[in-house]
C-alpha cells in the first residue's frame, strides 16, 4: 500500500465545491486526506462528498460562508470535535467581478469582493489558529492570484485589492506563528480554465486570446496545476518554507 503525501492528515478546504478547490480536494483525497469541504454551495458540495465517499475516500460538506463568524466557529467547532484537531486549511474560497471602469463599480461591489476574498481569509485563519497553536502544528494555504502581484492595468481592481491583502495577510501569519510551528504561504494562480475565468473574461475570444498575450506559456492554466501547488505547499514536504508565495501562472507576472 503506498502512503500518500498527507496521509491521515485533517484538511479543510473552502469553495471545495467546484473549480480550484474541488481539485484541491480531490487531489488531497488521493494522497490519503480526510477533507472537509466548506462550501456556501450546498447542493453541488455534498453530491461532490457523496462521490468521493462512493469512491472510497474520506470526505464530508459542511455548509459555509465565509463571510460569517458563527459559520466559521460552527464548522471548525465541529471538524475539531470529530477528529480532536485540524491539520491544513486552505482558505481557497472567492469571487471574482467583471472588468469595469473603477469610477463606475458601485460600493457594493467592493465590499462584496473584499467580504469573501479578505475577510474571509482573516476569519478562517482567526479561527483555526487556536485549534493548530494546541496540536503544536499547522499548515495553512491561502489562494491569492497573479492580480496581487502585477499585471494591473489589465486587472479587475476590487479583485486585485483583495487578493493583494491575501498575499500581505499570509505573510504576517507565516512569521508571527513560525514558533508556533504553523506555517502559511499563498499560492497565486494566473488565468486558468473554469467558471471564474469564464466569468472574469467573458465568453469573448478576443478578450481570451488578449489575456493569453500576457502568458508566456500562452495557455490557460488546468485546476490540477494549481491543486499541486496546494497540495505541496499543505505538506510535510514544505516543513522549511512559511510565509512565501508560489506563482501557478504560465510565468505571466515574470514576463
Ligand atoms: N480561476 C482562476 O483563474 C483564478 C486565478 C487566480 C486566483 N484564483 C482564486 O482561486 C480560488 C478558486 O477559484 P475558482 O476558479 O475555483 O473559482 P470558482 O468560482 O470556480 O469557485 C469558487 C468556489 O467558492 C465558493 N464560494 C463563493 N463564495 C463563497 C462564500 N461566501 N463562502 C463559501 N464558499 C464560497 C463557490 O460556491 C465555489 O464553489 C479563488 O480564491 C480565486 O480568486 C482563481
Amino acid at each position: 500500500m503506498t502512503i500518500g503525501r498527507i496521509q491521515g492528515k485533517i484538511a479543510v478546504i473552502t469553495g471545495g465545491a467546484r473549480g480550484l478547490g474541488a481539485a484541491a480536494v480531490t487531489r488531497f483525497c488521493e494522497e490519503g486526506g480526510i477533507v472537509h469541504i466548506a462550501d456556501i454551495d450546498q447542493s453541488t458540495g455534498e453530491a461532490f462528498a457523496a462521490r468521493l465517499r462512493e469512491s472510497g475516500y474520506q470526505a464530508e460538506f459542511h455548509h459555509l460562508d465565509v463571510t460569517s463568524e458563527n459559520a466559521w466557529q460552527t464548522v471548525l467547532g465541529a471538524v475539531d470535535a470529530k477528529h480532536g484537531r485540524i491539520d491544513i486549511l486552505v482558505n481557497n474560497a472567492g469571487v471574482a467581478l467583471p472588468i469595469m471602469p473603477i469610477d463606475e463599480r458601485p460600493l457594493a461591489d467592493w465590499q462584496l469582493v473584499m467580504d469573501v476574498n479578505a475577510k474571509g481569509v482573516f476569519l478562517g485563519t482567526k479561527y483555526v489558529l487556536p485549534i493548530m497553536k494546541r496540536n503544536g502544528s499547522g499548515a495553512i494555504v491561502n489562494l491569492s492570484s497573479a492580480a496581487a502581484l502585477g499585471q494591473w492595468q489589465t486587472m479587475e481592481g476590487a479583485y486585485a485589492a483583495s487578493k493583494a491583502a491575501v498575499h500581505v495577510f499570509t505573510k504576517s501569519v507565516g512569521t508571527q506563528y513560525a514558533a508556533d510551528n504553523i506555517r502559511c504561504n499563498s499560492v497565486h494562480p494566473g488565468p486558468i480554465d473554469g467558471e471564474m475565468a469564464q466569468a472574469i473574461l467573458g465568453a469573448n475570444p478576443d478578450i481570451l486570446a488578449r489575456r493569453l498575450t500576457r502568458v508566456p506559456m500562452k495557455r490557460l492554466g488546468k485546476p490540477e496545476e494549481v491543486a499541486a501547488a496546494i497540495l505541496f505547499l499543505a505538506s510535510d514536504e514544505a516543513s522549511y518554507i512559511t510565509g512565501a508565495q508560489l506563482s501557478v501562472d504560465g510565468g505571466a507576472v515574470a514576463q
